[in-house]
């Protein structure tokens, strides 16, 4: 038993392998489960929508909980926003370091060169195609399938340094995923009312590699 009261018995079989099986298997009492760190905290919070989803406080609250000054960071999809050191948009009114697509950005950087990345891509095939049309590119199947947004998790996987932190924005909590070696840390749920979609906010962390 820690000195918190809780059983630290449990937290070592969850880093260990992740499994809940083990949890679950486990004669302790809920509490140890329920506060256990190796899942993620997730917080619900009310708050106005903004097109520019860094200006949501609580947002802006979560990025800088987990950046640092001295972070090598970059964010592909900026807008007007000037957290990350290197900053990109398709859209040349916006003023960014560079005014790339995001992908060929994200392909530029070394493999775990990293620290911090923000990802807050258009959330959805019509979003893509709207910024698409605005910037007067081609709109085609390419542009607009899931390979879009899976290609982009792969590069920033390749660039994340081991340790390194990732928030991603969006519909879905998906983040980079699991099978990229990232585990989630927290998830934070903007609701905006209305016939609003909530703003999810997915922080992971790059596993490192123990071999
Ligand atoms: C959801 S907004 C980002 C908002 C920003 N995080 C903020 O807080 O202001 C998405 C941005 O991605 C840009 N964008 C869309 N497709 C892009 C692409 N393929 N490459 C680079 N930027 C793109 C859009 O111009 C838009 O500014």
């Amino acid at each position: 038993m820690s000195s918190s009261g809780l059983i630290t018995q449990n937290f070592k079989f969850m880093t260990n392998d992740n499994k809940q099986q083990k949890l679950s298997d486990s004669t302790e009492p809920a509490i140890a489960y329920s506060t256990c760190y190796a899942q993620p905290l997730f917080t619900r919070i009310w708050e106005m929508p903004n097109k520019n989803t860094f200006d949501i406080n609580c947002i802006k609250k979560l990025i800088y909980k987990y950046y640092k000054d001295e972070y090598k960071s970059v964010d592909p999809f900026a807008n007007k926003n000037r957290i990350a050191k290197i900053t990109n948009d398709l859209d040349p009114e916006m003023g960014t370091d560079y005014c790339m697509d995001a992908l060929d950005f994200l392909k530029q950087f070394d493999d775990n060169s990293m620290d911090f990345v923000l990802y807050d891509p258009p959330y959805s095939p019509r979003q893509v195609s709207e910024c698409y049309k605005k910037m007067g590119r081609t709109v085609n199947m390419q542009t607009t399938q899931s390979s879009f947004w899976g290609n982009l998790k792969k590069e920033i996987s390749r660039i994340t340094k081991p340790d390194g932190i990732v928030i991603s924005f969006g519909w879905n909590t998906n983040g980079i995923g699991k099978t990229k070696n990232f585990e989630i840390l927290e998830i934070l749920t903007v609701a905006h009312g209305g016939q609003h979609n909530d703003t999810l906010c997915t922080v992971e962390r790059k596993a490192r590699l123990l071999f």
